[in-house]
């Protein structure tokens, strides 16, 4: 029998994409998988139930567990989801269960537990080895590729000038100075868009690779000459307390310049790095516009909320600080046709001959699961957890 590949309708409020489109499920049937769809999952993202039945998969109640009746399933199966699993979601599955999607396994202990616990075997898309080969399957980037534009877009829209430079018989508007900090995937998205609105374009990142890759879509390298702070696999390192601040204290002058403030900086598992204090944020123009992408991971500008967004006074009026929160669930329809293919990919690693059969040779495979057999199988989220009782 093959091998039921179960798409959850997300639950978390707000959630907009779900992790099948048409797509996706002619690529799992083709590589010998059967479909099923929780009713309604698609329904955000414009995809209705009879999209999916028309390619070919079967509708299911999301009240069901996969694997039970009346759907039952003729084994646990692989479950696709979007949001972290929370620990309740993870007990109602039948050990066996496969599950794909993104875990954040460092913030959600309870749930890699009950995981382990419950015999599922979980892979965690946002733990893939950022390896060439894995780049079809890169949930981060391709979500992050939505937020860069999203975050400029935000930006534009609050910002209540024009963006680029407008010349006219009465006079001439003068271009937005944009400012992003962190050119990683969401960032470099950041500057093209920006740069596409007519804004002048300006950027930082401490990777020793960022300054070529801000030129290559079209922004200017802010170089602090503070030397680079890389880490093992691409990732940018934190810095030690004395070099943040004298990171922050060389942009000052840069932020204060500047009209639109863009931030994106990550250092994974770590909280963000704080790039722009209150006193900062005092230094700038009435006018001017900050979006925080890391708003959700501790921000990268004091006081900024997710979600929120708040006045915050300056000399002679107020700048607009806003905290991103699920950018790209702004823009479902393509952040759900790019995750969904990302899925389907990875499921590729997974299926044979619509079997499923494990390869922890493969080192995405092997990179990216976090529970098998009852253990938690990556070290870091073992020894992570360890310290908060999982
Ligand atoms: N080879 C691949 O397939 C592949 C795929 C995706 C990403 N990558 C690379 O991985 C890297 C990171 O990607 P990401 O966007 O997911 O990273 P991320 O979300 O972890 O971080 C975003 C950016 O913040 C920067 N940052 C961290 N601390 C900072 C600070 N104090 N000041 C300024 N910037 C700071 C990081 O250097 C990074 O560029 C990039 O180089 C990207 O090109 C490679």
């Amino acid at each position: 029998m093959p091998v039921t590949v179960r798409v959850r309708a997300e639950r978390a409020p707000g959630e907009k994409r779900v992790a099948a489109t048409p797509d996706s499920v002619k690529k799992l049937l083709a590589a010998g998988a059967s479909v099923e769809i929780e009713s309604g999952a698609g329904t955000h993202s414009l995809i209705p139930d009879a999209a999916y039945r028309a390619a070919g998969a079967t509708i299911v109640d999301p009240g069901t567990a996969p694997g039970t009746p009346p759907d039952a399933a003729p084994d646990p199966g692989i479950l696709f989801h979007v949001r972290p699993l929370s620990a309740t979601d993870v007990a109602a599955l039948p050990a066996g269960t496969v599950t794909v999607g993104m875990l954040d396994p460092f913030q959600n202990a309870a749930a890699v537990e009950a995981a382990r616990a419950g015999g599922l075997t979980t892979f965690a898309l946002d733990l893939l080895p950022r390896i060439s080969r894995a780049q079809s399957m890169d949930v981060l980037s391709s979500q992050a590729l939505l937020s860069g534009y999203r975050l400029a877009t935000i930006a534009a829209d609050a910002f209540g000038r024009m963006f680029g430079m407008t010349m006219t018989a009465a006079g001439t508007l003068a271009p937005a100075r944009v400012l992003v900090l962190g050119a990683g995937v969401a960032g470099l998205s950041a500057i093209a868009t920006a740069k596409r609105l007519g804004g002048i374009v300006s950027a930082n990142d401490v990777r020793a690779a960022s300054a070529d890759e801000v030129r290559s879509v079209g922004g200017t390298f802010i170089d602090l000459d503070m030397g680079a702070a890389d880490a093992a696999g691409g990732y940018a390192k934190e810095l030690a307390e004395d070099r943040a601040k004298r990171q922050r204290e060389l942009l000052t002058p840069h932020i204060a310049a500047s009209d639109i403030v863009l931030t994106t900086a990550a250092v994974p598992g770590r909280a963000a790095p704080l790039l722009i204090t209150a006193d900062m944020l005092a230094g700038m123009k009435p006018g001017s516009v900050l979006v925080d992408l890391a708003a959700e991971s501790g921000g990268n500008i004091e006081g900024s909320i997710p979600g929120e967004r708040r006045e915050v006074p300056v000399t002679g009026g107020t700048v607009t600080l806003i905290g991103a929160r699920d950018l790209p669930s702004d823009l479902a329809p393509d952040a759900t046709k790019l995750f969904a293919m990302n899925c389907a990919n990875f499921a590729g690693l997974l299926l044979k001959e619509g079997e499923t059969v494990l390869d922890f040779d493969d080192e995405l495979v092997a990179g990216s699961a976090i529970t098998h057999d009852g253990r938690i199988v990556n070290e870091r989220v073992a020894a992570a957890l360890e310290g908060v009782g999982a």
